[in-house]
């Protein structure tokens, strides 16, 4: 993948389809480094099936329709001498406290570091597609954090709904502006 932006994108689509209702983005950038957690309310995967989605490259494609989301955003970290870490606990054995964190470093100076890319767009298109979920967004870097959290825009704007074109440009703006502001 061209840009981590689409790695995010991909990998907080996997919480939408989990079901979700809350799913939070966090970047959290030092001098050198960058970490990227998102995490997520969702009916979570059991402990067999985490094991499967971490390690595909151990089934065959043939046997097992295995997709490559995880894969690649782990691939992405490893390549920059990153590290990617996901736990999950599942519905059924967690019915109060379920959910997934699928979080992954990567080292900036690396060769093979992708660039972040455009985030803006990917919060954004994750937020227009569902607008229900509350999308909880932190970018923290050395002396600046950049933050969106959509239930604070819904107890200001009622029953508007979040993706209709002004909300949508109100928040591209809103999110540009902070990371504009040193
Ligand atoms: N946050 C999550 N909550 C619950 N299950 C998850 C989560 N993330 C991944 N999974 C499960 O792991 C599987 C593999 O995820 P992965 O992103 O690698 O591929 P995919 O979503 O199936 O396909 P692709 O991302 O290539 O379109 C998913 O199909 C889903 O069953
Ligand atoms: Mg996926």
């Amino acid at each position: 993948m061209k840009e981590l932006s689409l790695n995010i994108l991909d990998i907080a689509k996997n919480s939408v389809k989990a079901g979700a209702d809350t799913v939070e983005i966090a970047l959290t950038e030092t001098e050198d480094q960058l970490e990227i957690r998102i995490s997520d309310n969702g009916c979570g995967m059991t402990p067999e099936f985490l094991a499967s989605v971490t390690d595909p490259f151990t089934t065959t494609r043939t046997t097992r329709k295995v997709g490559l989301g995880i894969p690649l955003f782990k691939l992405a970290s490893e390549q920059t001498g990153g590290t990617f870490h996901i736990e999950s606990r599942d519905q059924a054995a967690h019915p109060k406290d379920h959910g997934t964190v699928t979080a992954a470093t990567f080292m900036k100076n690396h060769l093979d570091f992708t660039p972040l890319g455009d985030v803006i767009s990917s919060v954004v298109t994750l937020i227009q597609a569902d607008p229900d979920i509350r999308w909880v967004y932190t970018h923290t870097m050395p002396g600046k954090e950049v933050r969106l959290d959509t239930n604070e825009l819904k107890a200001v704007l009622g029953d508007v709904p979040l993706n209709i074109p002004e909300v949508i440009a109100w928040i591209t703006d809103y999110l540009r502006e902070q990371y504009e502001t040193a």
